[in-house]
């Protein structure tokens, strides 16, 4: 079994990245990266009969609990009975979690570490490919509230994070292709030689090549550590891991997050973001056209959801934005393929214009 070991360099809160296809059978891996003392397995009702019960014969000794699945259920209430499942069995300060499944039992579960007895070690084991690109690496875990997303959190950096490869196996195409916007995403804000390999290697990202999709995990990886360890709690430049969000944020607002996924959301404001810095000078219109040309060959849709409301209720939805600062929006652009910055400095009739031709 051959692995990749990367490591998030945040001093004393490093840790590391290990990626590779059959993490989850070696014994040897995962004594060294989860330990032994107290073990709370935290997943969920669909991801329990795929991997639980594998893992748990490899720690004998382990607890675990099964959450409902769904979005709907990264909240306060779910947190609570993981609370409870660890003061029913008694454990302490030294107790680590592991967060088996995709971005919203790693929220959760990061977030009850944070939480419990004032913070407990977590070790991260995506199971999607959004997750083991991005939600499991950084620290940010938090819950949704009635009036926003991810509006209860806390920073709060894992000891470990496990990615096997072999998990995304069972993981359906729709899922699979939102997790490629995020993979999409490095290239476009950070890595233009990296948005070139894409470019090349789409086809076998798509059949789910494994030593192309291994590769793609680690550079993805590898590109989101840098920033997170440049900028833990998004002081500043971490805010360019956000590239199509306030778009996409603003399109799943309006559609009460009935449409799309987050991913796909996110790959058509990243088409968004691209077609102001165009006209705001900033990038080519073939920089446009390439952008486009991959988030379609991923699978991702180009073309706005029906139904939604006229532009000036979407700039709205976009001004209840987290980045939104002293009243200014603040929107992630690009100078260039692979430049990304931040700015509140962008003529509004341009960005009206971006959401009349897309929208
Ligand atoms: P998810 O966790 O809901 O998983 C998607 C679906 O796939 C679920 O039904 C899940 O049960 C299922 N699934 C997971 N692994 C599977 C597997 N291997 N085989 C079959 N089915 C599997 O969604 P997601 O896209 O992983 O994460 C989205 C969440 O992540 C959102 O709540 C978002 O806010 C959060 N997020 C957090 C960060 C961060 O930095 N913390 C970054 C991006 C997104
Ligand atoms: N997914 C954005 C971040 O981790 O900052």
């Amino acid at each position: 079994m051959t692995s990749i070991t990367l490591q998030v360099d945040l001093a004393e809160r490093s840790y590391p990245i290990t990626i590779g296809e059959g993490l989850l059978k070696d014994d040897a891996l995962l004594r060294q990266h989860i330990g032994s003392g107290q073990l709370m397995v935290v997943t969920n009702e669909t991801i329990a009969p795929l991997y639980l019960e594998p893992l748990l014969a490899k720690m004998p000794s382990a607890h675990s609990i099964i959450l409902p699945d769904g979005e709907q259920y990264k909240k306060l209430a779910t947190v609570e009975r993981v609370f409870e499942a660890l003061l029913n069995q008694r454990h302490n300060r030294s107790t680590t979690l592991i967060a088996l499944g995709g971005g919203v039992v790693g929220d959760m579960t990061g977030f009850a570490a944070a939480c419990y007895q004032r913070g407990v070690r977590f070790i991260q084991i995506p199971t999607t490919l959004l997750a083991q690109v991005d939600s499991s690496v950084g620290g940010k875990t938090g819950v949704n509230h009635a009036l926003g997303k991810n509006m209860i959190g806390a920073f709060h950096q894992p000891a470990s994070v496990l990615i096997d490869t072999d998990t995304l196996s069972t993981l359906p195409s729709r899922e699979y292709q939102a997790g490629l916007a995020e993979v999409i995403k490095y290239g476009l804000i950070c890595d233009a030689d990296f948005f070139v390999w894409l470019e090349d290697n789409i086809a076998a990202l798509m059949a789910r090549n494994q030593a192309v999709l291994q590769y793609a995990i680690a550079r993805s990886c590898e590109n989101k550590a840098k920033v997170v360890a440049a900028d833990e709690r998004e002081g500043g430049i971490r805010a360019i891991l956000n590239l199509g969000h306030t778009f996409g944020h603003a399109i799943e607002t309006a559609t009460q997050y009935k449409t799309w996924l987050h991913g796909e959301a996110v790959g058509f404001g990243m088409i968004m973001a691209l077609d102001l810095s165009m006209r705001l000078g900033l990038i080519k219109a073939s920089e446009l056209r390439r952008a486009i040309g991959l988030i379609a060959a991923a699978g991702l849709p180009v073309s706005a959801p029906d139904n939604l409301p006229d532009t000036d209720a979407m700039m709205a939805l976009m001004g209840m934005d987290k980045k939104v600062l002293d009243g200014q929006l603040r929107l992630v652009l690009l100078r260039a393929i692979g430049e990304a910055f931040i700015s509140n400095d962008f003529d509004t009739d341009l960005l009206k214009q971006t959401l009349q031709q897309y929208l």
